[in-house]
């Protein structure tokens, strides 16, 4: 596919310079989150899969924003400063294009659009064709509409919602604005566009007039799915389209063999990779990059950025974990917190209300409950008692807490860090701990427990 499309040298024109007004937002509509990327995003990745020559993004609205927010120095940015219509935007770009090779059009918030069908439509047009994506709607109003030679069908033109005639707008036909179109002719009908109608826009649809006027064939392909070619509007239109999105994951997800509890109930917000016999339960969020190893059970209402779970370990209800690695065999949470620069081995058990923060915790090891492990190394099969804590912060800088193998702590520990406590250690429970413990001991720092017989509680007065 690479090899092909090089040589016939294809250039993808990404439109998004319009307003978005009905967002009602201060962002442009392009930088609009869905699945966890820009709707701009989604267009630029589907656009890479093609392996085109040369991407361009038409910005006019928001500009500098949309370019900033997207910062890719690959892309090729041309500016429409003012709106002119579709046509006028595409005459921006114009001088980023070859003599010979193809254009394909396509919309910065259509952000759902399949490679598969721009495969499709690449595949079926040859340089001296054009190529138009379409769609049947059950309500096509707005839309522009395919207007077809009454005995031979052929497509005559396209003709905007707008400008329609009564007989027109009856037609269910419609124009999604996707299009593939060889460079030579853009160059020669660019210029030949006005702006005579109803809304004083450059068209860029009259280009498929001058095209059948031309004896240009024009080959139509249509989507397997009418969402794959709807635009974002307002939030509500995003919010369904997320739906869609996260319902595609889903059912991906399924295909491979992923338990899903409820397909509807789960947010990819960037790539989740499973292997085998992985299973989900409801209302799930994943960002960045999850990997989760064979056999892995995230438990309901786990949160999971940017983690790798290696096989046959547990993550129970209501996990938070980011920028982490959980070996095999873990059992985590309820209610565990893993943050950034954690590494868990084989066999880890991190229980309710446990913190850990970039550490690392040993083959067998356990925290079970309400603890804070920041900046520690654990060795094996040592038990945290509940309640332990590494001080490892003094107020301005960090410290490290090391805890060697077999150690036992006892509940209510605190280690006062930098500090290590050495092979073997047994600390009593309620220490706090604040010099390096000797190996093989029992270390512990307590009062001595007194006892006032005939003391009298403080009264109300
Ligand atoms: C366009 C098509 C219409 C099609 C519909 C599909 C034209 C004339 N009409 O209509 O046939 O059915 O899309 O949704 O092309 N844009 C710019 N610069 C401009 C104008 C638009 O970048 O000057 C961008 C917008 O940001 C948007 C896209 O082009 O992403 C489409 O523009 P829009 O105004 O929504 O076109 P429609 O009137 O809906
Ligand atoms: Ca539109």
């Amino acid at each position: 596919m690479q090899t092909q499309n090089k040589k016939t040298g294809l250039t993808i024109i990404i439109l998004a310079a319009g307003v978005g007004k009905r967002m009602k937002s201060s962002k442009a509509k392009v930088l609009h989150i869905l699945g966890g990327r820009t709707l701009l995003q989604h267009v630029i990745d589907t656009s890479r899969e093609l392996n085109p020559e040369k991407i361009c993004v038409v910005i006019g609205h928001c500009g500098d924003q949309v370019k900033q927010e997207i910062n890719d120095q690959s892309l090729c940015w041309v500016r429409q400063e003012k709106q002119l219509g579709t046509g006028h935007a595409l005459m921006q770009a114009q001088h980023e294009l070859t003599d010979d090779g193809m254009t394909l059009i396509l919309y910065g918030d259509v952000p759902l659009i399949h490679v598969e069908t721009l495969k499709n439509l690449l595949s079926e047009v040859r340089d001296n064709q054009c190529g138009l994506l379409t769609v049947n709607l059950n309500d096509p109003s707005g839309y522009g509409r395919i207007v077809r030679d009454t005995k031979t069908n052929e497509i005559t033109s396209i003709v905007e919602h707008k400008d329609a005639s009564e007989i027109q707008r009856e037609i269910c036909e419609v124009n999604t604005g996707i299009m593939l179109i060889p460079n030579k002719y853009l160059h020669r009908w660019l210029p030949k566009l006005t702006n005579e109608n109803t809304q004083g826009e450059y068209y860029l649809t009259d280009v498929i007039a001058l095209a059948v006027k031309e004896n240009i064939q024009i080959k139509i392909v249509q989507p397997e799915y009418i969402y794959e070619v709807l635009g974002v509007n307002d939030k509500k239109q995003l919010a369904e389209l997320e739906r869609i999105y996260q319902r595609e994951n889903a059912n991906e997800l399924m295909e491979k063999g992923v338990g899903l509890a409820d397909p509807a109930r789960i947010d990819i917000r960037g790539r989740l990779h499973c292997d085998q016999d992985v299973s989900i339960d409801i209302n799930c969020i994943f960002e960045g990059v999850v990997e989760l190893q064979n056999g892995v059970k995230i438990g309901a209402h786990c949160f999971l950025k940017n983690v790798r779970v290696a096989s046959n370990s547990t993550i129970q209800p209501y996990s938070h974990i980011e920028s982490a690695e959980i070996g095999h065999d873990c059992i985590i949470g309820p209610f565990a917190r893993i943050r950034p620069g954690t590494k868990l081995m084989k066999a880890v058990h991190v229980g309710n209300f446990v913190e850990v923060k970039n550490s690392q915790i040993g083959k067998g090891s356990k925290a079970n409950h309400l603890s804070y492990l920041g900046d520690t190394i654990v060795g094996e099969n040592v038990n945290v008692g509940a309640g332990t804590i590494t001080c490892n912060y003094d107020g301005a800088n960090k410290h490290q807490t090391i805890i060697e193998d077999d150690v036992f702590i006892g509940s209510d520990t605190q280690l006062i860090a930098p500090i290590r406590i050495s092979k073997g250690t047994t600390i009593g429970a309620g220490s706090t701990i604040t010099r390096d413990t000797p190996e093989n001991a029992l270390t512990l720092s307590r009062a001595k427990q007194i006892s006032i017989t005939g003391w009298k509680r403080p009264k109300k007065s």
